[in-house]
C-alpha cells in the first residue's frame, strides 16, 4: 500500500513512518517543518516539503503519487499555546484539514487515519474514559480535534470517505533504537522535562500542584509508548483497508500513574535525584485521566507492547541523554 503521512517529520507521525516502513509499506510524507524535524524524516520515505493549507501542494502529492490512504498528524498540538493564539489552530488544524478533504474527495482518496486526543473529553465524567462518553474540551485544542473529527464524519456521509480518529492519551518514550524521539520547543511535557534534569539543563523539576483528589495530591494521566500508538496506526489502515467503517478508537494504557510516580521512576531509570519542587496548579489540567482502550484491542486488534513505565522512561532516556537538544546539532 502506498500511505501518505502529513506531519511525519514530527514526534508520533516519525515512529509511525518508522512502522511502516519497517513493515514493507511505501511511505509519502508531507511536512511543512514548523514543527517537524527535517532529521527525523525517514530516509527510506519520499519527503515533500509543504502545507497541507496550500491547496495547490496537497493536489500535487495526490496527482503524482498513487495514495491509497493518509495518516494525518498535521496539526498544533500544544493545550497552553491554544488558549492564547486559538485561532491558529483553527486556521491549521480545521482549515488544513479541510484543504486535505477537499483535495481528497477531489482525487478518489477514500482512507485516512488520524490523529486525536484525551483533549476532546473534557473534565472526564467517568475513568476509565470510554469513546462514547461526553466530549467536552476545555481547550481550543481539544475543540479543533473534535470538530477535524466531526468534519471527517460529514465528508463521509456527504462523499464516502471512511476515517479512523485515534484518541490518544499521554503519548511518550522513543524509539528503542534511540535515533528519533521527542523534539518540542519548547518543551511542555512532564517526561521530556523531568529528563531535562540528570541531562543538565534544568535544576529541578516543577510539579503543578499536590492538591488534587488523586492518591498522592498530584495528576494522574495515561501514559502510552509512541511505539504502541505508531502501530496502532498500521492497524487502523489495515481496518479500512478491510472495509471497516468509520470509527473513533481511544489509546492509553488503562494504568494511571502520578506525577510523583513518574518522577519516582524516572530517579530509578536514570540514578539521579531528580529534585522537585511543589509548583501551583497549571489552568486546564483535569485531576485524572485514564483511558478504556477495550475497543482498539477488541476492534482492531491493538495490543500495547511497551506499557511498564520503567521501560517508557528508559526508552525516553536513551534519546535525551544521547541528543539532549533534540535534533539541533
Ligand atoms: N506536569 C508537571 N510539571 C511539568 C509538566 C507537567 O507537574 O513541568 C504535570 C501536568 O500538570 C500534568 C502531567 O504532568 O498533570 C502531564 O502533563 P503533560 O503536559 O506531559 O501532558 P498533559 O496531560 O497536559 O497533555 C496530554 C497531551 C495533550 C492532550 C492532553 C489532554 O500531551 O496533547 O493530555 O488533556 F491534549
Amino acid at each position: 500500500m502506498k500511505i501518505l503521512v502529513l506531519g511525519g517529520a514530527g514526534y508520533i507521525g516519525s515512529h509511525t513512518v518508522s512502522e511502516l516502513v519497517d513493515a514493507g509499506e511505501d511511505v509519502v510524507i508531507a511536512d511543512n517543518l514548523e514543527t517537524g524535524h527535517i532529521e527525523a524524516v525517514n530516509p527510506k520515505a519520499k519527503f515533500y516539503q509543504g502545507d497541507i493549507r496550500d491547496k495547490k501542494f496537497v493536489d500535487s502529492i495526490f496527482d503524482n503519487e498513487k495514495i491509497d490512504a493518509v495518516i494525518h498528524f498535521a496539526a498544533n498540538s500544544l493545550v497552553g499555546e491554544s488558549m492564547t493564539n486559538p485561532l491558529k489552530y483553527y486556521d491549521n488544524n480545521l482549515y488544513g484539514t479541510k484543504v486535505l478533504l477537499e483535495s481528497m474527495v477531489e482525487h478518489g482518496v477514500d482512507k485516512i487515519v488520524f490523529s486525536s486526543t484525551a483533549a476532546t473529553y473534557g473534565e472526564p465524567e467517568s475513568i476509565p474514559i470510554l469513546e462514547n462518553d461526553k466530549t467536552e474540551p476545555t481547550n481550543p485544542y481539544g475543540e479543533t480535534k473534535l470538530s477535524m473529527e466531526k468534519m471527517m464524519k460529514w465528508t463521509g456521509v456527504a462523499h464516502g470517505l471512511r476515517y479512523v480518529a485515534l484518541r490518544y492519551f499521554n503519548a511518550c518514550g522513543a524509539h528503542v533504537s534511540g535515533e528519533i524521539g521527542e523534539a518540542h520547543s519548547p518543551e511542555t511535557h512532564l517526561i521530556p522535562l523531568i529528563l531535562q534534569v540528570p541531562n543538565g539543563q534544568r535544576e529541578a523539576i516543577s510539579i503543578f500542584g499536590d492538591d488534587y483528589d488523586t492518591k498522592d495530591g498530584t495528576c494522574v494521566r495515561d501514559y502510552i509508548h509512541v511505539t504502541d500508538l505508531a502501530q496502532a496506526h498500521i492497524l487502523a489502515v489495515k481496518y479500512l483497508a478491510d472495509g471497516g467503517k468509520s470509527d473513533v478508537f481511544n489509546l492509553g494504557n488503562g494504568v494511571g500513574f502520578t506525577v510523583k510516580e513518574v518522577i519516582e521512576t524516572a530517579r530509578k531509570v536514570t540514578g539521579h535525584p531528580i529534585p522537585a519542587v511543589i509548583s501551583p496548579r497549571r489552568g486546564g489540567d483535569p485531576a485524572k485521566l485514564i483511558a478504556s482502550s477495550e475497543k482498539a484491542k477488541n476492534i482492531l486488534g491493538w495490543k500495547p507492547e511497551h506499557a511498564d513505565l520503567e521501560e517508557i522512561i528508559a526508552t525516553a532516556w536513551k534519546w535525551h541523554k544521547n541528543h539532549p537538544n533534540g535534533y539541533a546539532k
